[in-house]
């Protein structure tokens, strides 16, 4: 992967505080290991499942590694568990839950308090694919997020003359029209992850086809088409609209700098939401929120969902299913998606307390669901394993910073996943 000494600086810090704060589940504690650390919104959101726990009478040790889209926390997770030490419970995106169901007994088993709660009825098929394997419950979701957002302030998209911007010679107008007025068109911040989150928008306005033969099937003709070319061809362009010194800028300083109409608009998942709306910014006032132009209708998505180690603690385990059960209440899918800026993982709630945003987002997803417009988000964990991930965040990131042309990076896409397929 590529990584940035930023990264590595983060990464490392990350393992310090594991291991300074390594600890062994109390009786009457969970310990939770999560990446939900931006102040305000994702600091609310992991609040609101702490403090109906404590409701619940249970105690909660955190366990927060910093670091946007979870990778950190990921490496964290897997120094702990082959450690021998592994935390109650942990926050995972997509085919990590996978590899973790995979692993001869990891993962606490949660059948009977899904049966109760019938997460069967009421969990988003797309997500289930996840929160099962064979065929038994291992997973909680708790958010259900989409990456094929656009973040646009409303003064600055005012200021080019208001349209809101539907194709992507309509988004490259508006951009190059913030350009003129002296701000800056696109807020990025230089991390692979949210590189990819970009990528993922491209990827799907060039079509659903093109998607999931790509992404999800991993098909050769389709990574070597010409599609591929012009992906990487919109990835260049968009370069040129970012500021010099996006390098390793997290993901929510990103979202400050478009609040503050310093930039113009940031592509990122609705994390970024709850940012905007936790610094008191107001939907359709202060800012406008679009699917990525060309994406209409379809969804790239993910969900964070929590796995429970396998415990031999009879106190431990009954913990760990009132954990979940507490995930999946209306209560805390409620308020907590109401902090973090995405939507319950359950399909029968209510949007009416929800932003216009968030309002649809809900619309969205039933009709996305009903089209069979729904698909995993590459860049986060939803699309392809890990192996097959690592790839492309590798070489988007390494074309994105002008180490490859586009021609180099489909070519380089291409033969270093067929390679990853005979491994
Ligand atoms: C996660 C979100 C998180 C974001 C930024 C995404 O991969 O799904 O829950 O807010 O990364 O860290």
């Amino acid at each position: 992967m590529h990584i940035t000494i930023y990264t590595k600086v983060k990464v490392i810090a990350a393992f310090l505080l594991t291991y300074l704060f390594s600890y062994t589940a109390a009786a009457d504690k969970v310990e939770v290991l999560h990446w939900w650390t931006s102040k305000g919104s994702e600091e609310k959101a992991i609040g609101s499942l702490k403090s109906d726990l404590a409701k619940r009478g249970i105690g909660w040790q955190d366990m927060p590694i910093v670091g946007g889209g979870g990778g950190n926390s990921t490496t964290v997770l897997r120094a702990r568990v082959s450690g021998g030490n592994p935390p109650t419970s942990a926050a995972l995106l997509g085919y990590a839950i996978t590899d973790w169901a995979k692993t001869e007994g990891a993962l606490a088993n949660l059948n009977d308090i899904a049966e109760k709660q019938n997460w069967a009825g009421i969990i988003p098929k797309a997500l289930q694919k996840f929160s099962k394997h064979n065929g038994n419950w291992v997973a909680a979701p708790i958010d259900f997020h989409s990456t094929n957002w656009v973040w646009i302030n409303k003064s600055a998209l005012d200021a080019t003359g208001g349209k809101v911007p539907s194709t992507w010679e309509e988004l490259v107008t508006v951009l190059d029209a913030m350009k003129a007025n002296g701000i800056i068109p696109l807020g990025h911040g230089g991390e692979a992850w949210q590189e990819m989150t970009i990528f993922d928008s491209i990827f799907l306005s060039l079509g659903d086809d093109f998607y999931q033969s790509a992404f999800i099937d991993l098909d050769p003709k389709a990574l070597g088409g010409a599609k591929m070319l012009e992906a990487f061809n919109r990835m260049a362009k968009l370069r040129t609209y970012v500021d010099d010194d996006f390098s390793g800028r997290d993901w929510n300083i990103v979202v400050s700098m478009v609040t503050d109409g310093k930039a113009g608009m940031q592509i990122m998942g609705d994390w970024a939401k709850g940012v905007i709306l936790n610094a008191g910014k107001e939907a359709d006032k202060d800012f406008v929120c679009i699917r990525f132009p060309g994406t209409q209708g379809a969804i790239t998505f993910n969900s964070g969902q929590f796995v429970m180690f396998k415990s031999d603690n009879a106190e431990q385990q009954a913990m760990q299913k009132e954990m979940a059960s507490s995930i999946m209440s209306e209560k805390v899918q409620f308020n907590f998606n109401i902090h973090k800026g995405s939507i319950p993982a359950r399909t029968d709630m209510s949007g009416d307390n929800f932003d216009s945003c968030g309002q649809k987002a809900i619309k969205d997803l039933a009709q996305a669901d009903a089209d069979g417009r729904l698909y995993g988000s590459m860049a986060h964990g939803h699309a392809a394993p890990g192996e097959y991930q690592s790839i492309v965040y590798d070489v988007v990131t390494a074309h994105f910073n002008g180490e490859m042309t586009s021609e180099e990076a489909v070519e380089e896409l291409v033969a270093s996943i067929e390679d990853a397929k005979k491994l």
